[in-house]
């Protein structure tokens, strides 16, 4: 950017916006404006290690779009999006209130800027918030989601955590903070996760995304398709599980082969304790 739609909000001065950040990389890759030199200049070097990551990033928005509209479909209003990241085409909010602008939606994401620009975004959008928390505190996060009176935690929710869990670096507190997420939802909610992967990539290109990746803020992780897929662990997966995002329930033929994109993503439901 180095321009800010709107004026730059208060809440954003003091920010370093010359250490490449991840939200507004993903931002860039998705064509955006909200993103500054630093950010473009990591971006840059990310893609020409792997032209592949922006379709893959396409691929994971395209999923959660098909999430969100496949969740409507099975009744669920109301959905908490974690790591919701800077607002861009196909907000949730936007894709469920074509369907039903009775829907809710709360967003929760701790960086500063993004959650500036949402709240510009939002500020005039009925039934949907966004809250300035880390999903790593899970109780803040619920407490300041109940804040917003829009979420009704003993009735079902869709909970999105696409393209966020590969921020946190142990794979024991990632596998805990689903745990822990989950067990607040009432039965019949569903999950959604996308996760980056280096699985099909050439090692030298995996080891050099993840070195410029270290320098990010914050760093992103890898996982392999079997670590993201335990993350559903005691679920009932939704067809046709987990998948490259491109491949989920795709509405057209998909353009990359699935080896093709860095992410893996499903949905599962949530059934009944044992
Ligand atoms: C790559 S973007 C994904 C945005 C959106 N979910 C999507 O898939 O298009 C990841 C977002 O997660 C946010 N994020 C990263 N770590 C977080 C944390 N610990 N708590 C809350 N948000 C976080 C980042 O600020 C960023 O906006």
């Amino acid at each position: 950017m180095d321009r800010w739609p709107g004026g730059r909000p208060a809440d954003t001065e003091g920010i370093d916006l010359r250490r490449p950040n991840s939200a507004r990389m993903y931002d860039y890759y998705l064509g955006g404006s909200t993103n500054f030199e630093a950010d473009r200049e990591a971006a840059d070097r990310a893609l020409a290690a792997n032209p592949d990551v922006v379709p893959s990033i396409r691929a994971n928005r395209g999923f959660l779009g098909r999430v969100v509209r496949y969740l409507v479909d099975q009744g669920i209003d109301q959905f908490l999006d974690l790591g919701s990241g800077i607002p861009t085409a196909g907000n949730v909010h936007d894709i469920a209130h074509r369907l039903d602008p009775a829907v809710r939606v709360v967003y929760v994401d701790n960086e500063p800027v993004t959650v500036a620009h949402a709240r510009q975004l939002i500020t005039d959008v009925k039934q949907v918030e966004i809250v300035d928390a880390d999903l790593r505190d899970p109780e803040t996060v619920f407490e300041r989601a109940e804040e917003t009176r829009l979420l009704d935690f003993s009735r079902p929710l869709g909970l999105l955590m696409v393209s966020v869990l590969n921020f946190i670096e142990d794979d024991a507190e990632v596998a805990e903070l689903v745990r822990r997420y989950v067990a607040q939802l009432a039965p019949g909610s569903y999950l959604a996760v996308s996760h980056s992967t280096a699985q099909w990539l050439a090692p030298e290109t995996a080891a050099r995304i993840a070195e410029l990746y270290r320098d990010v803020n914050p760093p992103s992780y890898w996982r392999s398709p079997e670590q993201i897929g335990r993350l559903f662990a005691g679920m009932e997966l939704v067809p046709p599980g987990v998948v490259a995002p491109s491949h989920w329930r795709p509405e057209a033929e998909p353009q990359l082969p699935p080896e093709r994109i860095v992410y893996r993503a499903g949905l599962a439901r949530i059934g009944d304790p044992a």
